[in-house]
C-alpha cells in the first residue's frame, strides 16, 4: 500500500508529542518501505545486530512511533526504558539543538564545561541518601557499570566482585561475566573477566522465599563460595530488567545492603533500567529505603540521548587516582543538556505520579487477565515497569514459543511489546510516561487479544 503524502509530511516534519496519538495501520507490518530498507539492511549491517520489530521507525513522540510506511504503533517498550519522559520531547529537543549550536565536543577531560558539573550536581541531590556525593558521567550503561567495579576495586582493594541469578548488566568484556544469560549475551564471546562470582536472586514466583530466607541463601554462598575479605563489590538490580523484571521479596536488598555495610563491601545498586521514576519512585531503590554506595544511572537519564552516570559516596568515588576515570564521549555537552532537560521533567514534571497511574491501571489489568487466563503464571513489577510471564498451566514450566508468538501478533496489530526473562517468557511493558491512558488501555487491549488469539 503506498504512503498518501500527509502521511509523507508527517513522518518527515513532525517527531514528539504533535503526532496524532493513535494506533493507525495504513499497510501491513512491516509495510513496503520498512521490507525495503530490510532487505539493504541484510546488505549492509552485521547479522548479530538484530531487531525485534520488523519496522523502521521515522518518528516518535507522546505513546506513537510512526514507522517509515505511515503506520502509527503504540510504543509500550520506550526503546527498552530510555524515552521516560517521551521520545523528542520538546524541551529536550530544544536543549539539544541550542546545545548542538554552540559545541558539540570538546572532551571534558581537556577542556570542562558547566552541563557536565551540573548535571553531576543534580544526581548528587536526588539520588538516595544525603550524605556527601560524586558523580562521573560516561555514555552507555555498560560503561558506568565497569566504571562503578573499576572505583569499587580502587576503594577497597579488593578484587571479587558479586552479580546474581538473572542479572544483566551490558555486554562489555567484564560485563558479559557480571551479566547472567547466555544466550544471546555471551555464547562465544569469551572467555570473560575474572573475579565475578553468581549468587542466587530473591524471585518470588520461582522460589517461594520471603525476603529474609533469599537474602540467608544468597550471604551464605557469597560468605562461603567468595569470602567477604576478598569481596570488592555486590551489585544487583532493585528490579531486575533483562532478566525478566524479577522483583525481589521485601527485604531481600535490605538485608543484602546491611550485610555489605557490616562487611565494608561496596554495595553497587544498577538502576539503569529501573531509574528515573520508572517504576514509581525516582529510583526504585527507595521503595525500601536503600542507600546505595554507588549507584548506576544511564537510559531514562536524557530523552534518548546517551548518557550514563556513577554517584555515591564521596570517598568512594574518589579513590581512583586523577585521570583512572574518563573516555573521549563520556559526558558528551549534547547529552548532558538532554539529561539537564529531562531531569527538569523528572523533578517537576509529575512523572513519578505518572509512573503510579500507569502502574495501577496495568495491574489491574494483568490481574484481570491472570484470573482468566491459566497461561499469565505471574504479574510484577511497579509503576511503568511491569510485566506478565507465561507458563504452560499444567507444568508451571516457562512458555517462550507462547510469548515470541504473543509479542509477534500484538507488532502486527501495531503495539511495540517487548519480551525478556532467562527463560524468554515474560513480556514487560516499559511504556513512555508520557502515553495517554486511552492508548495505553487500547495496547494492553491488543496484547490481551493477541495472548488470547495465540
Ligand atoms: C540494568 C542494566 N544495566 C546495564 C545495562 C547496559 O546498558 P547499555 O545497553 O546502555 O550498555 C542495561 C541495559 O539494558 C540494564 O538494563
Amino acid at each position: 500500500m503506498s504512503v498518501t503524502d500527509d502521511q509523507a509530511d508527517q513522518r518527515t516534519a513532525l517527531g514528539g508529542p504533535g503526532l496524532p496519538q493513535e494506533r493507525r495501520l495504513v499497510t501491513s507490518i512491516p509495510g513496503p518501505r520498512s521490507r525495503e530498507l530490510a532487505d539493504r539492511r541484510t546488505a549492509a549491517v552485521a547479522s548479530g545486530v538484530s531487531s525485534s520489530m520488523p519496522v523502521y521507525a521515522v518518528a516518535a513522540g507522546g505513546g506513537v512511533l510512526v514507522d517509515a510506511d505511515g503506520n502509527s504503533l503504540i510504543d509500550l517498550g520506550s526503546g527498552i526504558a530510555v524515552t521516560t519522559v517521551g521520545n523528542a520531547d520538546p524541551a529536550v529537543a530544544a536543549a539539544v539543538a541550542a546545545q548542538a549550536a554552540q559545541l558539540t565536543h570538546t572532551c571534558f577531560t581537556i577542556t570542562p564545561y558547566e552541563g557536565y558539573v551540573e548535571v553531576a550536581e543534580r544526581l548528587n541531590r536526588l539520588t538516595p541518601g544525603d550524605h556527601a556525593k560524586r558523580s562521573a558521567l560516561f555514555s552507555s550503561g555498560a560503561e558506568a557499570v565497569e566504571n562503578a567495579i573499576k572505583i569499587a576495586r580502587h576503594h577497597t582493594g579488593r578484587t571479587a566482585v558479586v552479580a546474581f541469578d538473572h542479572a544483566y548488566h551490558g555486554r562489555t568484556n567484564l560485563t558479559m561475566a557480571l551479566t547472567a544469560k547466555s544466550m544471546p549475551y555471551k555464547a562465544g564471546f569469551g572467555p570473560f573477566a575474572s573475579e565475578v562470582y553468581r549468587a542466587p536472586m530473591s524471585y518470588p514466583y520461582r522460589d517461594g522465599l520471603s525476603g529474609p530466607e533469599a537474602a540467608k541463601r544468597a550471604i551464605t554462598v557469597i560468605e562461603k563460595q567468595v569470602g567477604a575479605a576478598d569481596l570488592a563489590a555486590v551489585i544487583i538490580e532493585p528490579v531486575q530488567g533483562e532478566g525478566g523484571f524479577v522483583v525481589p521479596a521485601e527485604g531481600f536488598l535490605p538485608a543484602l545492603q546491611e550485610w555489605c555495610t557490616a562487611n565494608r563491601v561496596v554495595f553497587i545498586v544498577d538502576e539503569i533500567q529501573s531509574g528515573f521514576a520508572r517504576t514509581g519512585d525516582l529510583f526504585a531503590s527507595e521503595h525500601e529505603g536503600l542507600v546505595p554506595d554507588l549507584i548506576t544511572t544511564a537510559k531514562g537519564i536524557a530523552g534518548g540521548m546517551p548518557l550514563s552516570a556513577v554517584t555515591g559516596r564521596t570517598e568512594i568515588m574518589d579513590a581512583p587516582h586523577a585521570g583512572g576515570l574518563g573516555g573521549t564521549y563520556a559526558g558528551n555537552p549534547v547529552a548532558c543538556a538532554a539529561a539537564l532537560a529531562s531531569l527538569d521533567h523528572f523533578e517537576h514534571g509529575g512523572l513519578v505520579e505518572r509512573a503510579r497511574e500507569i502502574g495501577t491501571l496495568l495491574l489491574d489489568r494483568l490481574h484481570a487477565a491472570q484470573a482468566s487466563d491459566p497461561r499469565v503464571g505471574d504479574v510484577r513489577g511497579r509503576g511503568a515497569m511491569v510485566a506478565i510471564e507465561l507458563v504452560d498451566p499444567a507444568s508451571g514450566e516457562p512458555d517462550a514459543a507462547l510469548t515470541a508468538a504473543v509479542a509477534r501478533r500484538a507488532a502486527r496489530e501495531g503495539v511495540i511489546v517487548l519480551t525478556c526473562g532467562t527463560y524468554g517468557n515474560v513480556i514487560r511493558l516499559l511504556p513512555p510516561l508520557a502515553i495517554g491512558d486511552d492508548l495505553l488501555s487500547e495496547g494492553i487491549d491488543v496484547l490481551l487479544g493477541a495472548l488470547a488469539d495465540s
